[in-house]
This record gives C-alpha cells, sequence and structure tokens, in this order.
C-alpha cells in the first residue's frame, strides 16, 4: 500500500501541437492478456503490453500466486499459463495499487480457487465500491468480505461455484469481466444481461484463447468447465490515452496530429462519435488485419471550431474514461454542453465530476456540478492558476491539454499516477508540442 510520490506540473499556456504520436498500450487489453494468460494452458505471447502501475501490479499479483512471467523486451511479456486449479495462495495480500480493474477482475479470478486471498490497494482504490462485484460472485457461492462494501476484499477460496443468471444494474465491463471469469470455473451454464452495451474486451479475448461466448442481443452464456489456450495477443494503443490527444489535436493542431495504432474497439470510442457531433475534424484510417480480436486505427486530427452538444445517455458507457478529456473540448467549444447519466464518474479513481468541477472553476469556466454530470459553458480561451487532479491521472492528463487554450501557465497537482496508465506522457506530450515541466 506504498503512495507514490506527488510531483506537480507546470504547463506553459498557448502553443499547437503537430506530428506523430504513438501513445502506449491499452491499459484494459493489458490486464486481461495477463489475466487470461495466467490461467491458460501454455504460454501467452504478449507485445505492445503497457507498462504502467496498474498492469504491473497485476502483473506482480499473479507472480505472487505463482504464475511465471519473463519480460524477453520492451512492452513484451511471456506469461506461463497456470492452467485451471493451476493458481497458489500468496505468501501475503496483494496490492493492486491504483487499480479498480485489477482488484475487481482479480476477485472473479481468486473467488473459485482452493485458497484465500486479501485484496488492498491505494489510498483511492481503498474508497471504491467493490459490492458491484462481490453481490454477483456471492449468489455464485462465492464467499467474500469486504469492509462495508469497500477494500480490503477477503476472499474465501470456493471452488464450488454454481452459474447464476445475472442482469448488471449498471453497464459494467469490470462486472461483466468478474462474473465470466469466476463463472470460467463454475457449474452450469452462466448468463449475464447488461442494461447497456460496455467494452468487450475479455468477450473478444476469451474468444482468441478458445472459449466459446455465445451473445444473444444484451445476453451472454458461458458454460463453465472450459479450459483456455495460451495464444498471442497484440496490444494496441489505448484509445484512452490517446484521447488526451485528440482534445489537443481539436483544439490546437495547425497542421495535422497522427495518432498511430490506436485501438478503436466500438464499445470504447464514444468520444470520436462526441467530438464529430461538435464538429472535430477527425480521420480514422483503418489498419488492415480483419483476423485481429481488436480493430485498430491511425486517428488524424485537426484544429476544428468546435459547438457545444447535448450528450445522448447511450454513449456515455461508451465514453466512459474520456469525460475528463471530453470536458475539456467543451470548455473551448462555442455554447453550452451538458452531459447527464454519468453517475459512474463519481466513483472512479476520483470523483471526476468534482474534480473536473473544480479545475475548469479555477480556470474560470462557467459551469454547473449535477448530482450525475455536469454543464459547461465554453469560453474563446481559459484562465491559468492551480489545479488539484487529486492523484486521479486522468484528470491531470485532461488538464495538461487545457493549457492549449489557457491565457496564464498551469499548475497541476498530483500528477504521480499518471504513470498507472500513461507512462512517458510527458515525453509524449512535450514532442507533440506541449511546454510542460514537473517537479
Ligand atoms: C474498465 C472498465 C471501466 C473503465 C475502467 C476500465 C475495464 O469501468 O472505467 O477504467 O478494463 O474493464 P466500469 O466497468 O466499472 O465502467
Amino acid at each position: 500500500m506504498n503512495e507514490p510520490a506527488r510531483q506537480c506540473w507546470r504547463v506553459a499556456p498557448g502553443g499547437s501541437v503537430a506530428g506523430n504520436v504513438r501513445v502506449p498500450g491499452d491499459k484494459s487489453i493489458s490486464h486481461r492478456a495477463l489475466m487470461l494468460g495466467a490461467l491458460a494452458d501454455g504460454d501467452t505471447h504478449v507485445t505492445g503490453f503497457l507498462e504502467g502501475e496498474d498492469c504491473l501490479a497485476t502483473a506482480r499479483a499473479l507472480a505472487a500466486l505463482g504464475v511465471r512471467i519473463e519480460r524477453p523486451a520492451a512492452e513484451e511479456l511471456l506469461v506461463h499459463g497456470a492452467g485451471a486449479g493451476g493458481l497458489k495462495a500468496a505468501a501475503a495480500p496483494l496490492d493492486l495499487g491504483n487499480s479498480g480493474t485489477a482488484m475487481r477482475l482479480m476477485t472473479g479470478v481468486l473467488a473459485p480457487q482452493s485458497f484465500d486471498s486479501t485484496l488492498v490497494g491505494d489510498a483511492s482504490l481503498m474508497r471504491r465500491p467493490m459490492e458491484r462485484v462481490v453481490v454477483p460472485l456471492q449468489m455464485m457461492g462465492a464467499r467474500i468480505h469486504t469492509h462495508e462494501g469497500r477494500p480490503p476484499v477477503h476472499i474465501r477460496g470456493t471452488p464450488q461455484l454454481r452459474a447464476i443468471h445475472y442482469s448488471l444494474p449498471v453497464a459494467s465491463a469490470q462486472v461483466k469481466s468478474a462474473v465470466l471469469l469466476a463463472a470460467l470455473a463454475a457449474s452450469g451454464t452462466t448468463r449475464l444481461t447488461e442494461p447497456a452495451p460496455s467494452r468487450d474486451h475479455t468477450e473478444r479475448m476469451l474468444a482468441a484463447f478458445g472459449v466459446r461466448l455465445a451473445r444473444e442481443g444484451r445476453t451472454l452464456a458461458l458454460e463453465g468447465g472450459q479450459r483456455l489456450t495460451g495464444s498471442a495477443v497484440r496490444v494496441p494503443a489505448d484509445f484512452s490515452s490517446a484521447a488526451f490527444f485528440l482534445v489537443a489535436g481539436c483544439l490546437a493542431a495547425e497542421r495535422s496530429l497522427l495518432l498511430t495504432n490506436v485501438g478503436v474497439n466500438p464499445t470504447r470510442t464514444g468520444l470520436l462519435e462526441l467530438l464529430r457531433r461538435m464538429g472535430a475534424d477527425i480521420r480514422v484510417h483503418p489498419a488492415p488485419g480483419a483476423a485481429e480480436a481488436e480493430p485498430v486505427a491511425d486517428l488524424e486530427v485537426r484544429r476544428s471550431a468546435l459547438r457545444g452538444i447535448s450528450v445522448p445517455e447511450s454513449l456515455v458507457p461508451l465514453t466512459i474514461d474520456e469525460f475528463p478529456a471530453f470536458f475539456i473540448a467543451a470548455a473551448c467549444a462555442t455554447g453550452e454542453t451538458l452531459v447527464r447519466g454519468a453517475l459512474e464518474l463519481r466513483v472512479k479513481e476520483s470523483d471526476r465530476l468534482a474534480a473536473m468541477a473544480e479545475g475548469l472553476g479555477a480556470l474560470g469556466v462557467e459551469h454547473q456540478l449535477l448530482p450525475d454530470g455536469l454543464w459547461i459553458r465554453g469560453a474563446a480561451s481559459l484562465g491559468g492558476g492551480t489545479v488539484d487532479s487529486r492523484g486521479d491521472h486522468r484528470i491531470a492528463m485532461a488538464f495538461a491539454v487545457a493549457a492549449l487554450r489557457a491565457r496564464e501557465p498551469l499548475e497541476i497537482l498530483d500528477t504521480a499516477n499518471v504513470a498507472t496508465s500513461f507512462p512517458g506522457f510527458i515525453e509524449s506530450a512535450r514532442a507533440a508540442g506541449l511546454d510542460i515541466t514537473h517537479d
């Protein structure tokens, strides 16, 4: 439960962005490559792996559970699968750092084991709700205890889980994935019904590992007892990291800014649709490779005159991690932008509605914080000053981009957690044209 050093950034106002940016590998897919690789028979070769703190926490947890993981080269891993029933009890609680995905998905992995486990994390993760995965897993027969719904998560391993039919109360890929991972070891066919589509990386990767998974409308069905076969996983660049540069490009790419090899799974790209509705000039150049589990494209963006919009609630789950960047686009657009139905943003790495409202207020942007969203009136330029990222990587990166339209320098506090999802952000941002330093 080590807390990272705080750190702070200074970003000069104005400027422009241009050139080619290759952002690091997808965080969601990297976590899943490790976990499915660990549960599989045989080896899994991962390329494009995100060497960010969140995924490294998952790798360390799996190593503590007896999984052998090699790193033949940068961003490349060889996971020697332990096979079904091959994990071993860890000697100490597993520390998942800042990562909600790691904690929730690992709860699904560990619930059906023949040993007990305890999961902990940093101060942010220890505040986040775990009931959402505990409830369906308990329905399957799992024995899990939390502290009033929050970590530490104590798991009494229960190898005899049974299938359930569960309707998810909120669209959540983490809940869906935790149940699917537990369902692999349960008796019978587990059925999951989603209220709206959420990211489907788990389903795609399970199929690539040889698991049969049926989908009928909003319901998924997975028969327990299936074994996974190790596979090759090519992790594309993370759309959620590319998002900051997409918005930067809309604000300040006089010539074009090109983001290469980006994952464009349609369950992730709500931001593309929202920016286009605002008038953004973004071109998608799909990469060949129809057989790949995940679609990939180069994204080309140019400075655009953005107009405020009202965000349809159906696009909220498909944009869920991109709202910090989106709110900066809205703050620089003409007219008003309204987001509702985004209550989930309150339980991310920080309360992202409150953190963004506070930061926008510091920059002099007219806004209103709503219980489940945010209303913003865009401005031709933003002020400067100090913004507290609250230790949330995406809040920090969003405000770094905002500096492109600021009149005064920006100081962004508590930025060390950017290393959870985007190691090398400062270098990439500088290469694109941002004038950013840290202490
Ligand atoms: C993730 C799912 C999303 C997202 C998170 C990563 C995943 O959370 O916000 O950053 O990898 O499954 P929810 O499923 O809770 O919406």
